[in-house]
């Protein structure tokens, strides 16, 4: 993960960092940091200035330093990953091959089909020089962060992989780029006319047609004039669309089940052969995807093996299915002498009551029958529902493999640790988004993310520290697998359509909802968030299926909603954490109990508001 960055102006003067702006983007890359200036005199004697910032976080092979510029003066600056679809062979490193192709690309359809042929996240800048222009997008998932602030007064438009929270007063806010597909400004334009004009190439999935030419685009600065280039140039979506199919199946005997769902019913719809191939299907293709993001690739291979005593791969850890089931795969990948940190936060419940107001006992003590005189001890204010999972599928991964070691890291926070932490850094990273959700899952990751807790140590716990560069989340699995409640009450009053749609809506908008806010909280860390669930190959796969493959919702919950997944994890040989039911991330942590519990989900959160 790298801090990318473009400052573009038609004065030199503007062109420098605010020093809170290039803090956050060291922090993401604090491997290397370098800046090149650019100034561009047209013909008619007027000037446009760029300045390129980058900061790199070294994974593997080479430490490569950005932005790279080629002879003839044009610069790239990668904040990503090629996973796979262009090749970079042994000795060599994916931000030069990529630089390379685009050195060799003049025309629009030619870095357009560079761009196409790459599997794996991204955000990049580069500027073509001779073409005085400059590309910059997102992958087509938006798995890597990349915001813009525009402002016409001082025709100025600045890209950068992360800001900081802009007070409200009346400077241009920022804005997450639209991951609808790749931009390309016309620099002659701005430094002649003082116009921001973006041709945009949209994403399309093959065989599709584009969106008509006076498209209109959202999430676009009322500045910018965004064409669509008239020979109709787009990008190759790299993902088959959803199977959209809805025949109503034979619904399963609901008497077949017992009301608490059960390993044993997995089995029981495990014996359909049937069903049992595709769950084998869908296992082999995730595996792939996280041996893609746990191994090393290529570049590394010609140097000497890591030590055994470093820790590569963290992955953040409820101990719902979706985790349990990337850990179980990374085991099949992670060489058996090194150990896998499960990063595990829970956020401290509410102080026992006094003893006059027993009656009025905290909701939080349901979850173990604690002594009423007392309230929670020191110890269980942190044994959240997540705390519990966790604990109990960590015993199932290690019945899986009692060779491999787990370091279940417990990330124990506070409430004034919340509070500082939210007001130094967090808000700055979730920005621009602004909801009680962001908050509460911006805080909530940022603490799973940066490790620090206990682990144990024989029988003692002690202090630890996850120095893990490579964070795995399961983010993904419920949009693709009806995994949010959300999915059932559409199911439930528009059937399989309904749901279809619902899951079409879903991945459509997982970059803007979660991807670019997840990217920027654990790139702080100097970690690179993966997602496993993301692969391209498991969407394809996924979205090959219909809708009724991946989910039943006419079963009970811990059963019906991301069933496929659930029979995968069974025929991994895992137990009873294969049904357990969904927790999202706020109430499983009890971070959305430590607040008012009285917001809504959607509301402007207030507490991000920094000035
Ligand atoms: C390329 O170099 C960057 C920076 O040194 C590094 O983070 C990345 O992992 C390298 N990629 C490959 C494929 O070696
Ligand atoms: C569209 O792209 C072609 C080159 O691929 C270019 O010649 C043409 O000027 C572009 N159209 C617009 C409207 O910019
Ligand atoms: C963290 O919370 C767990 C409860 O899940 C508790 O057992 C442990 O002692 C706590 N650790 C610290 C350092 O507070």
């Amino acid at each position: 993960m790298c801090g990318i960055c473009c400052v573009v102006s038609t004065s030199s003067v503007c062109s420098a960092l605010e020093t809170r702006a290039y803090e956050n983007l060291r922090k993401r890359g604090p491997c290397y940091s370098q800046e090149i200036r650019k100034t561009m005199t047209t013909n008619k004697d007027l000037s446009y200035h760029c300045l390129f910032s980058a900061h790199v976080l070294h994974m593997r092979g080479p430490m490569t330093p950005q932005p790279v510029e080629d002879d003839s003066g044009n610069v790239f600056l990668w904040n990503g990953e090629v996973f796979g679809g262009l090749p970079v062979g042994q000795e060599e490193n994916d931000t030069h091959v990529l630089a390379q192709h685009l050195s060799h690309s003049q025309l629009p359809d030619e870095v357009l089909s560079v761009l196409s042929r790459v599997r794996g996240p991204w955000a990049f800048i580069y500027y073509q020089a001779a073409q005085n222009c400059l590309w910059f997008g997102r992958d087509f998932f938006g798995r890597r962060s990349l915001l813009w602030q525009c402002s016409p007064e001082q025709r100025l438009m600045v890209l950068s992989s992360v800001a900081t929270a802009v007070p409200c007063t009346g400077d241009p806010q920022w804005q997450e780029v639209p991951a609808v597909g790749v931009y390309r400004m016309n620099l002659r334009a701005l430094a002649e006319l003082g116009s921001l004009t973006l041709e945009v190439y949209p994403w399309i999935h093959t065989g599709d047609v584009p969106p008509p030419a006076s498209h209109k685009w959202e999430g676009l600065s009322s500045w910018a004039s965004v064409t669509m280039n008239d020979s109709g140039l787009f990008l190759c979506a790299p993902v088959c669309p959803l199977n959209r199919e809805v025949t109503e199946i034979c619904p399963l005997p609901l008497d077949a089940f017992s009301p608490q769902p059960s390993a044993e019913d997995l089995d029981t719809l495990l014996q359909c052969g049937e069903k049992r191939k595709t769950v084998n299907q869908l296992i082999e293709v995730l595996s792939e995807a996280v041996r893609r993001r746990v191994q090393c690739l290529p570049g590394e291979t010609a140097a000497p093996p890591p030590s055994d005593e470093e820790v590569d791969i963290a992955i953040l850890f409820s101990g719902g299915i979706d985790s349990v089931i990337l850990a179980a795969l990374a085991d099949r990948h992670v060489p058996v002498g090194k150990t896998i940190d499960l990063l595990n936060v829970a956020f401290k419940l509410q102080e026992p009551k006094k003893q006059k107001e027993t009656s009025k006992k905290p909701k939080g003590n349901k979850l173990k029958p604690v002594d009423t005189d007392t309230g929670p001890t020191e110890s269980d204010a942190f044994g959240v529902p997540d705390r519990i999972t966790g604990r109990a599928s960590l015993k199932e991964l290690q019945a899986l493999n009692p060779d491999r070691r787990w370091n279940f890291v417990e990330i124990n926070v506070t409430r004034e640790e919340l509070q500082e932490m939210r007001l130094k850094s967090i808000s700055h990273l979730v920005y621009p988004l602004e909801t009680v959700l962001d908050d509460s899952i911006g805080c909530a990751v940022w603490f799973a993310a940066r490790g620090v807790g206990t682990a144990a140590e024989g029988t003692e716990q002690k202090a630890y520290a996850s120095a893990a560069k490579v964070v795995l989340t399961g983010i993904g699995a419920d949009e693709q697998l009806a995994g949010y409640s959300r999915h059932r009450v559409r199911y439930n009053t528009a059937g399989l359509d309904g749901l279809v749609q619902e899951l079409v809506m879903e991945l459509g908008r997982i970059s803007s909802r979660n991807l670019g806010r997840d990217d920027r909280i654990i790139g702080d860390h100097g970690k690179e968030a993966r997602f496993p669930f993301l692969d391209e190959d498991v969407v394809s796969f996924l979205n090959g299926l219909p809708v009724w493959e991946k989910a039943d919702l006419s079963l009970p919950r811990g059963l019906g909603e991301k069933l496929l997944l659930r029979l995968a994890a069974r025929e991994l040989g895992l137990g009873p954490s294969t049904t357990f039911p969904k927790r999202a991330m706020q109430f499983g942590s009890r971070i959305a109990k430590l607040e008012n519990g009285r917001e809504r989900a959607s509301d402007k959160c207030n507490r991000l508001h920094t000035a």
